[in-house]
């Protein structure tokens, strides 16, 4: 038996919280990447990736070492073709660094955005105008839990306004995936992007792009604009190689099959189911204890909330943060510039019985601090 390594609840939007078994699969006897035998440890990551989100054989999760904004940019930078337009959907912070990376690849004219209030709910047919518009637009990229709010954006909506038009659909699911029933043919999600330590409940350090082999063979032609990025060299890396370019993090791979592994094992609809329930729990714990949301239930997705921070004068973040944090719970600020809030997320390898006891330390920290806050 492994020595039970000390755990924390982490309710920031990922890393998440782990189990030990996936802790402890990163240990592993030395090995040079380039061996078959990792070789093989790839693609068995490949295919689970892939499976995750109802995939098969033709489709390819093609990895880079890096977070999550590494799989972003190496998507955006490797898709749109020369004198062709990308538009972002911007509702929150991660749809603006959607449209940061564009904007460092291609001139101004070829990134359009849609862009509203962070929180604000897109309006599939004022996307759909500007499509109509711009018969030069290839790509859409879209997020599909902006994280920023917790807000689910209506992107099978958006996908099926792109396929009409012959506008590929980019998805940073890279908070979703694994948290939400994605299925990425049904769905209409031309190219998928991830990160190996949110819902998949891995470490941190692996991106992946999922899409179907077909779309990553076109890619051919499209001018590199990166070395290291470079989504098509990395597939050819993958398809003739079995190894990724450069030098991939071994054992957060190692740790990622095992993550893999406990996701089929629990099954998808339990993840999915579990998450829930800590949600529901969550915000209705919140309520009772007085704490107003940013987002009506009905636009989140169920994985992280936004809640306002109370205007009261003993109550400040980062005394509950540090109340919180002494005890084993991590929390997270806002990302909105003129609105004061923190979040909560509900992901990772803890279920309603930690929401509950975390709501208890919550509720701890009001009575000590006296705040008590009106319905
Ligand atoms: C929707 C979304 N996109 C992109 C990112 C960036 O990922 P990373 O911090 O791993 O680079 C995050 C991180 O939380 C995210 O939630």
């Amino acid at each position: 038996m492994q020595t039970p390594i000390k755990r924390n609840i982490l309710l920031n939007p990922g890393p998440a919280t782990t189990t030990d078994t996936v802790k402890y699969a990163q240990v592993v006897p030395d090995i040079c990447p380039r061996e078959k035998e990792f070789c093989e440890v790839m693609k068995k990551v490949a295919t689970g990736l892939v499976k995750v989100v109802h995939g098969d054989e033709r489709h390819e999760a093609v990895m880079f070492t890096s977070s999550g904004t590494g799989g972003v940019e190496a998507l955006i930078s490797s898709v749109v073709p020369v004198g062709k337009k990308i538009l972002v959907v911007i509702n929150g912070a991660y749809g603006d660094r959607i449209h940061k990376i564009a904007r460092i690849y291609y001139p101004e004219n070829q990134v359009l955005q849609y862009k509203i209030p962070y929180g604000g709910y897109p309006d599939v047919s004022a996307i759909q105008k500007i499509i109509q518009k711009n018969d030069d637009i290839s790509h859409i990229a879209v997020v599909h839990h902006e994280t920023t709010t917790g807000m689910l954006n209506p992107v099978r909506e958006i996908a099926r306004v792109a396929r009409a038009y012959g506008v590929l659909m980019i998805v940073d699911a890279i908070s979703s995936y694994a948290g939400i029933d994605i299925d990425i043919e049904k769905d209409g999600f031309d190219y998928l992007v991830s990160t190996s330590n949110k819902n998949i409940q891995g470490m941190a350090g692996i991106a992946f792009v999922i899409t179907a082999k077909e779309k990553l063979e076109k890619l051919k032609d499209i001018p590199k604009r990166n070395l290291y990025f470079n989504l098509y060299d990395q597939y050819i890396s993958q398809k003739k190689t079995g190894q990724m370019q450069f030098t991939p993090a071994v054992q957060v791979i190692y740790a990622l099959v095992q993550a893999l592994s406990e996701f089929f094992i629990e099954t998808p609809q339990k993840r999915f189911d579990r998450y829930r329930l800590s949600w529901e729990v969550l915000v209705e714990g919140l309520q009772k204890l007085g704490f107003k949301l940013l987002l009506p239930l009905s636009t989140q997705a169920g994985l992280i909330t936004s809640i306002l921070e109370p205007d009261h004068p003993r109550f400040s973040f980062e005394s509950m943060h540090d109340h919180l944090y002494e005890r084993g719970y991590t929390i997270y600020p806002g990302k909105i510039a003129d609105t004061h809030t923190f979040r909560i997320a509900n992901i990772g390898a803890i279920d309603q019985v930690d929401m509950r006891h975390f709501l208890a330390e919550l509720k701890q920290y009001l009575e000590t601090n006296q705040i008590h806050l009106t319905h």
